[in-house]
Order: C-alpha cells, then sequence, then structure tokens
C-alpha cells in the first residue's frame, strides 16, 4: 500500500513539475514549483490585499496587480503598467529558473514571451514569492524572513501609491531612486502618466509634484515636524507618523499609521493631484483628507521670485517689502509669475534684514546648509556673504536651529495665516529704516496707540478699524467702483481670456469642485470619545459643540444638532451651504459635516481660545486681552466682515454678530462663527425683510428688532455693539451698573463723558 503511494507520489512530481496554485486553497505564497495563472490569486494572510490580474478598460489589456480585497477599484500596485498582456490564454507568473519573478504570454519560456519580469540577480536557494498584509509582494529565500535581505519587494517599485511603511527617495550607496507616478487615467489606464511625486536631494530636499518636467507644486523642506509647505501635518499624533530622514546615505519619505485597521495611502492621481486617501469603513468611501495643490498658492510659478502669494489677498500676489512688480502690465492682470524686483540695490555690509513671519520657504534646491548652526550666527554668516539673500532656520522644533542661506533669487514663497516659518530677506538698509529696527514685519505696519477712550474715540476707532485695517482694499475697490462695472467686467474677461491657460494648472479648478467632506458618524464618536460630557465645549439653543481629535491628529470642535429642533435643521443647511463656499482667515472653517438618521453635526476647526465672550466678560481671563490684541481682534472682525459684505463671492449678511460667535485661535486671531442665521443677498441687493426676526436682542439694530429690515448695516451696527463691548470689557445685554440699569448701549449714549474701563 505504502509503496503505490510513493509509486503514485513520483508519478505527479514528475507529470506536471509545475503545478497551479489550487483555487480552492487561499494562500498568500507561490513556490517556485508553482504558477499563477490570470485567473487566480494569491491574499495576504489577513485578507487585506490581493496579488492577482487585473483588465484595463482599454480592450483586451491584462496587468498584475495589487489591491484591497474588500475595497472595490483600489489597486496600490501594478507591475507590467506600460506592457500588458494582450490574451489571458496560458499567460501567467511564476519564480523563473535564474530566480527572477517573470511574467510570460505563452506557456513556453522563451524571451520572446516575456511581458514583465523582476531585475533581481541572485538565483540562490528555494525561493517564494509571497504577499504580506501591509501590500508588499516580496521575492526571498524559503529559510529568511529579514527585511534587509528581501532580494526584491514590490515596495521598491512604487506606481502611484505609497502605502503605510512604504518609502520613496534616494539611496546613495545603491544609487537607486523611487518615487510615484499617476496613472494615465486613474482607475482605468494604469500606464505610466504624466504626474510624478519625488524628493530632490539637492541643498534642503524636498518633494516636488510635476506634470512631466514642469513643476506643478512643491511640499516645501521638512523642518523636523512636517513640511514647510503643508502645515496642516501634524506631528505630535498617535496614530499617523511622518517620516522624513535625509543624511549621506540617502533621503526617504514614509508614513505610518498605528492602528493596522485604518486604511490610508498617498496617490498622485491622474489629474495632477496629490491626495492623501483614508477609508472609511461605515461609509464604504475613500475620503480625501488631505490634497495638493488645495489653492492658487499652491501652484509653484504664481508669484514669481520674490511674490508673495496670500489667498486671501486680491491680488493673491504681493511683492515682499521693498520689491515691485517686475512687469507691472501682467501684474495688474493678475500675472504675478514674473515676479518682482528690488526698489533698491543692495550695498552689501549695511544691508538689513526683514523678517517675515508663518511663510512657506522658498524653494531650497541651491541652498547652502548647516544643520548645527544657530540662526544668530546663521545672520551674521549671510550678513557676511553678500551673495546671500536670505535665510532661515532648517528646523522649527525646540524653538529652532539649523541654518539655510539662500544665495540667488527666492521663489515660490507663500503666506500662511498660521503654521508657517519665519524667513529673513536681505534688503538695502534705507528699505528698513523708517520702520525702526530690523526686525520690522511686512505684516505689523499698522500700529497704533489707543488711549483715552471716550465715546468719541470708540466712533473714531470704529473708523480707524476699517481705514487701517483695509486701507489697501478700501483704495482698490474705490477705484474699481470708479471704473464702473462695464470696465470691470471686461477686465474680468480679459484675464479669463488672456489667462485660462494657466487656471487650468493653478489648482483654483480644484476649488470650484471641492466639495464639503462628508464625516463618518464613527470617526466623529472616536474623535469626541462618544461625546464625553468632559470634551463639551458649550451649548446653544441647536444643541451642544464637543471638542475631538481625528485620527490625522488634527483637533476639532463639533456642533451636534439636538435632534428635536426642526429649526435647527433649516439652519444646519443653511450653515452648510453657506460656509462651504467661503474661506477667509477671520472666519471659521468647516472642516465637513455628518448627517447620520437623527445626527447632524457639523465639524469646525478647533479654536484654542474658544469665543471672545469667555475672555472679555470673564474676570480671570480678562487681563489676557491687552489694547494691541484687542485692536487686533477688531481688526480681523473687521477684515471677515469686510469679506462677508464685499469680498467673497456671495454677499453674506450675518445678521448673529457678538462676542460668543467670535472665536479665538491659539493667537488671538479672530474667527467669525455661526452662519445659522446669515443671508446671501444678490450683488446689488441692499436691504431684505423679514418675518422672523432672529439674532440676539442687545445687538440688532432698531430697525431690525422692530421692523424685521437687515442690510449690511444691521451688521455693521452689531460690530459696534461689539466695539463697544470690546473696548470696555462689558456686555451690551445684562450689563448693570450697582445702582441703574441701564445697558451699554444707552450708558454710551446719555453718560458721554466716559466710560469705565475693563
Ligand atoms: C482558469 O483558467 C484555466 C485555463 O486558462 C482553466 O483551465 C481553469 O479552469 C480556470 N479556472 C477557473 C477557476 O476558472
Ligand atoms: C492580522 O491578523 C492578526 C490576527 O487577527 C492580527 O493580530 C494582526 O495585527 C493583523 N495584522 C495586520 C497587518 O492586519
Ligand atoms: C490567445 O492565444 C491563444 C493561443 O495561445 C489563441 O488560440 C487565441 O486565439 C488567442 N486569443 C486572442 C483573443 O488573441
Ligand atoms: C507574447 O508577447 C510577445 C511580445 O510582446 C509577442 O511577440 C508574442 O506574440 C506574444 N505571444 C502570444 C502567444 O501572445
Ligand atoms: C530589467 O533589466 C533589463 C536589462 O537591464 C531592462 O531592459 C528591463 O527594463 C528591466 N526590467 C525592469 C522591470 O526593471
Ligand atoms: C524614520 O525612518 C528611519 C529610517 O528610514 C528610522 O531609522 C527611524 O526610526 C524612523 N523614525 C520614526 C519616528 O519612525
Ligand atoms: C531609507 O530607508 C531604507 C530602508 O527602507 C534604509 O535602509 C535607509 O537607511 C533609509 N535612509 C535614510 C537616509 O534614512
Ligand atoms: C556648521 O556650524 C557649526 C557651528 O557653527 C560649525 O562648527 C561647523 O563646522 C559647521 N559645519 C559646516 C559643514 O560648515
Ligand atoms: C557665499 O556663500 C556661497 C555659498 O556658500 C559661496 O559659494 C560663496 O563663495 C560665498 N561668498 C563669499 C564672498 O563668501
Amino acid at each position: 500500500m505504502q509503496g503505490f503511494f510513493f509509486l503514485f507520489f513520483l508519478f505527479i512530481t514528475s507529470f506536471s513539475f509545475l503545478t497551479t496554485i489550487s483555487t480552492s486553497t487561499i494562500t498568500d505564497t507561490l513556490t517556485s514549483s508553482q504558477i499563477l495563472l490570470t485567473n487566480q490569486t494569491l491574499e495576504s494572510p489577513n485578507q487585506t490585499f490581493v496579488l492577482g490580474f487585473i483588465p484595463g478598460t482599454n480592450s483586451n489589456n491584462i496587468y498584475l496587480a495589487i489591491w484591497y480585497k474588500n475595497i472595490e477599484d483600489t489597486v496600490v500596485w501594478v507591475a507590467n503598467r506600460d506592457n500588458p498582456l494582450q490574451n489571458s490564454t496560458n499567460s501567467h507568473l511564476k519564480i523563473g529558473d535564474n530566480g527572477n519573478i517573470v511574467l510570460l504570454n505563452s506557456s513556453s519560456d522563451s524571451d520572446n514571451n516575456l511581458i514583465w519580469s523582476s531585475n533581481q540577480t541572485k538565483a540562490t536557494n528555494p525561493l517564494v514569492l509571497q504577499l504580506f498584509d501591509n501590500g508588499n509582494l516580496v521575492l526571498r529565500e524559503t529559510n529568511v524572513n529579514d527585511p534587509t535581505k528581501y532580494l526584491w519587494q514590490s515596495f521598491d517599485y512604487p506606481t502611484d501609491t505609497l502605502l503605510p511603511s512604504m518609502n520613496i527617495g534616494w539611496n546613495f550607496d545603491k544609487n537607486t531612486e523611487k518615487h510615484l507616478t499617476s496613472w494615465k487615467n486613474t482607475g482605468e489606464d494604469p500606464s505610466t502618466g504624466h504626474y510624478s511625486f519625488k524628493i530632490d536631494y539637492h541643498g534642503l530636499p524636498e518633494i516636488f509634484l510635476r506634470n512631466d518636467d514642469n513643476i506643478i507644486y512643491r511640499s516645501g523642506p521638512w523642518n523636523g515636524e512636517r513640511f514647510s509647505g503643508v502645515p496642516e501635518m501634524q506631528h505630535d499624533t498617535d496614530s499617523i507618523v511622518f517620516n522624513f530622514s535625509s543624511n549621506q546615505h540617502g533621503v526617504n519619505y514614509s508614513f505610518t499609521i498605528g492602528n493596522p485597521s485604518i486604511f490610508s495611502r498617498l496617490v498622485v492621481d491622474s489629474g495632477g493631484q496629490l491626495q492623501r486617501r483614508t477609508w472609511i469603513q461605515s461609509m464604504k468611501t475613500w475620503t480625501n483628507f488631505w490634497y495638493a495643490p488645495k489653492d492658487q498658492c499652491d501652484s509653484y510659478r504664481e508669484c514669481g521670485p520674490y511674490g508673495l502669494c496670500d489667498t486671501n489677498g486680491s491680488p493673491v500676489c504681493q511683492c515682499v517689502k521693498g520689491f515691485s512688480p517686475k512687469n507691472e502690465q501682467a501684474w495688474k492682470l493678475r500675472d504675478g509669475s514674473d515676479g518682482c524686483v528690488r526698489n533698491k540695490n543692495l550695498e552689501c555690509e549695511s544691508d538689513k534684514f526683514l523678517r517675515m513671519e508663518n511663510v512657506k520657504l522658498p524653494e531650497t534646491s541651491s541652498v547652502f546648509v548647516n544643520k548645527t548652526m544657530g540662526i544668530k550666527e546663521c545672520g551674521d554668516m549671510c550678513h557676511r556673504n553678500c551673495s546671500c539673500t536670505g535665510y532661515a532656520n532648517v528646523y522649527v522644533t525646540n524653538g529652532g536651529s539649523g541654518c539655510v542661506m539662500w544665495i540667488g533669487e527666492l521663489n515660490d514663497i507663500r503666506d500662511y495665516p498660521d503654521g508657517g516659518q519665519d524667513l529673513f530677506v536681505r534688503l538695502a538698509a534705507s528699505e528698513l529704516d523708517n520702520s525702526g529696527s530690523t526686525g520690522g514685519s511686512h505684516k505689523k505696519n499698522h500700529k497704533a496707540e489707543i488711549i483715552g477712550i471716550t465715546i468719541s474715540a470708540a466712533v473714531i476707532i470704529l473708523g480707524l478699524g476699517f481705514l487701517l485695517c483695509n486701507r489697501r482694499k478700501l483704495l482698490s475697490n474705490g477705484k474699481k467702483d470708479n471704473r464702473g462695472s462695464l470696465q470691470r467686467s471686461r477686465d474680468l474677461l480679459m484675464n479669463e481670456v488672456v489667462f485660462s491657460s494657466k487656471r487650468e494648472t493653478s489648482g483654483e479648478r480644484n476649488m470650484d469642485e471641492l466639495d464639503l467632506p462628508m464625516f463618518d458618524f464613527n470617526t466623529i464618536i472616536l474623535a469626541t470619545n462618544n461625546f464625553l460630557e468632559a470634551n463639551k465645549l458649550g451649548q446653544g439653543g441647536f444643541g451642544s459643540v464637543y471638542r475631538g481629535r481625528l485620527i490625522e491628529g488634527q483637533e476639532i470642535a463639533v456642533k451636534r444638532l439636538s435632534q428635536t429642533s426642526e429649526q435647527g435643521v433649516e439652519e444646519f443647511k443653511n450653515e452648510v451651504k453657506l460656509i462651504a463656499k467661503l474661506q477667509h482667515r477671520n472666519l471659521v472653517r468647516l472642516l465637513g459635516c455628518c448627517v447620520d438618521r437623527d445626527e447632524k453635526l457639523l465639524v469646525y476647526e478647533y479654536m484654542e481660545n474658544r469665543s471672545l465672550d469667555s475672555i472679555l466678560f470673564d474676570k480671570a481671563r480678562k487681563p489676557l486681552l491687552d489694547w494691541k490684541k484687542r485692536f487686533d481682534i477688531i481688526c480681523g472682525i473687521v477684515r471677515g466682515l469686510l469679506y462677508l459684505h464685499h469680498d467673497s463671492r456671495l454677499r453674506i449678511i450675518h445678521r448673529d454678530l457678538k462676542a460668543s460667535n467670535i472665536l479665538l485661535d491659539g493667537k488671538m486671531n479672530p474667527k467669525i462663527s455661526d452662519f445659522g442665521m446669515a443671508r446671501i443677498f444678490g450683488r446689488d441687493q441692499t436691504e431684505a425683510n423679514t418675518l422672523r426676526v432672529v439674532g440676539t436682542y442687545g445687538y440688532m439694530s432698531p430697525e431690525y428688532a422692530m421692523d424685521g429690515n437687515f442690510s449690511v448695516k444691521s451688521d455693521v451696527f452689531s460690530f459696534g455693539v461689539l466695539v463697544l463691548e470690546i473696548i470696555s470689557g462689558k456686555k451690551n445685554r445684562g450689563f448693570y451698573y450697582a445702582d441703574d440699569d441701564m445697558n451699554l448701549l444707552r450708558n454710551v449714549s446719555e453718560n458721554n463723558s466716559s466710560i469705565k474701563l475693563l
């Protein structure tokens, strides 16, 4: 009996030396004696990833690929992207005689039939091909399972996707490089597309997104915490960790996710966008948590050398202080790509440095770098070297360290509301003399002392607020208005025609298509610790607001509408519709929303200092607001309001401006929030009437409170009340002197000598 089985075994093995893997048993491994047919697959041990064959939408093309098993249509790797199989009959994958993985289009091993092969050179012991749970396909010796000894791995040949624990970058010792390249058509045609995401190691390394050879976007150099051009990147989070390392042996970029059940990947999409996509299981969808280019200012050539891009500016391009547009004509037509030139030539020894705060550092491919030098020494060295045009810290961690010095033009600088870095720019001394010190900032040129506050001062401040904060805007608005609307529409048309080709790549297109991200209810439960009472920030008529933290590390505020309030639903819709279309540094940013059965939630950026009233009317916290801060807050509110009323695409009346609706971020920058009652006006509409007067008594203008008439002026009235509150530190409604019950407004108007401050 035993002999029979032995003979039978011999017969089997000699008859079919190569067996196909059985489709009934799921396996993660292909041995040298097996082949993988086009209707077969390998699955990773946890069944996260599958290796198999996918059809292209184009004719009968077939590709060897890796995809998520339980997520449809998400391919993460393709082997033969530019050389598809054309005929599935007899096509197969196997470990060839020389130890390479080979993809053949026929049963014969002839080189003519080779479609794709791994290029490893060591043919040694018995080999196996194995698919791991992280999506890596490796070729290894049977008895070796040490990542540093793999003979070949798919992670070394990325296509358009960077998975957790995969890396891109350079290995100088082996002279190899890895980068991402888009598909020709995402989801349809995996052949090599035009867009790539590749590290440039010159100077201070950074990553460039290119369309063929043209740079579209750059990440900015790594500053120890994040890329200088990605302020959203969070460092101190337990779930996603970004890792960028660079030394004499190479440069690497990778990321890891603490929780293996969370799928997240970085993709270069065939439309030229870099996207971080995260899978939301309960909604069965990929969400774009981050993408670039995100706005016009992410576009590499937007403002040219010495131009400073500010998304809230109009136009977005400004020149760095001490510089003027090189091509005045194009600049006026909103093409800033020629950049700016110096007003005054440098003189070397007497030159001074302008400190620019919160910027994305200029391109660093040809800079001098010393990673240990301090900023002071760096400045001295730059000052001594006449060809040095600017300097900055390399790292922002621990108060800043390292020295990067630019020789030549400063390219692609942009401004961030917060999260950017300090950059010092060399200027002729006379350019800086009027602002006093060498550290004069380009942003901080409106300074005012507020002394002797009386009612008249309040009025002056109201005016000053508008004038000082928006001098430039008002001037340019005024000019435009004088020219009349005909001229204006002609200018617009000109811009459209002349620069339509440029718009294509500027990222603006994407802004228009941007839909408000939908958050999954479970994500929010996770983020807020199931609406833990301790995370509650506040409560209003509509529901409650909770503090939370997304797995990406970003802090959020979640407004949860009470499930019963019918009125709340209207306001929810209103707010979503409205605020999703608005973007301004003085408006609170809506990150997304969530609708799940009876739950309606709005997700906002988290404001560290909560609402203005919580500081202004609080005895203990009040001293946090000195005059300078109060003035800056007033200016910020004006900017936000001006944007709502004049500069945004819609004309918006907020209708509920009050101290509790002004939120303050970590740096006490004010942001207007709560658009539940806001109304959109037509461009030429100046007034409207409502039967339902909403808002807060004490802030409402008389004609609105009594007749329901509202216009931009109602907001200005509320703003006036707010200014009085900010100056006096007293609340208008519910403010009583010990022996009378007048409110703040009446007090100001009847007692106009002076009011008690603070
Ligand atoms: C896979 O294809 C081969 C021929 O190409 C065929 O013999 C076999 O039956 C197929 N298996 C399945 C499960 O379809
Ligand atoms: C695979 O599954 C095992 C057991 O279910 C689990 O411990 C492990 O973390 C999983 N690994 C991955 C990468 O998902
Ligand atoms: C595929 O190849 C087989 C022989 O290997 C041939 O008989 C068949 O016609 C081919 N099919 C196509 C669509 O080319
Ligand atoms: C296999 O591919 C080679 C090269 O692309 C081609 O010349 C050959 O005809 C193909 N064989 C089959 C059977 O399709
Ligand atoms: C493998 O090496 C050969 C010769 O060096 C080259 O022509 C081929 O493109 C390489 N294939 C891959 C997949 O790298
Ligand atoms: C970053 O990667 C380097 C090498 O690639 C590794 O030595 C280091 O431990 C990693 N750091 C973190 C925080 O993962
Ligand atoms: C980059 O990563 C590889 C392994 O993935 C490692 O061997 C190499 O040391 C890393 N290089 C740097 C500069 O961290
Ligand atoms: C970098 O700066 C430090 C401190 O000034 C100095 O000791 C070191 O020699 C410098 N390194 C290089 C490569 O210039
Ligand atoms: C200025 O610095 C650059 C870059 O380090 C260097 O090439 C050049 O020689 C320096 N010039 C002087 C005058 O020191």
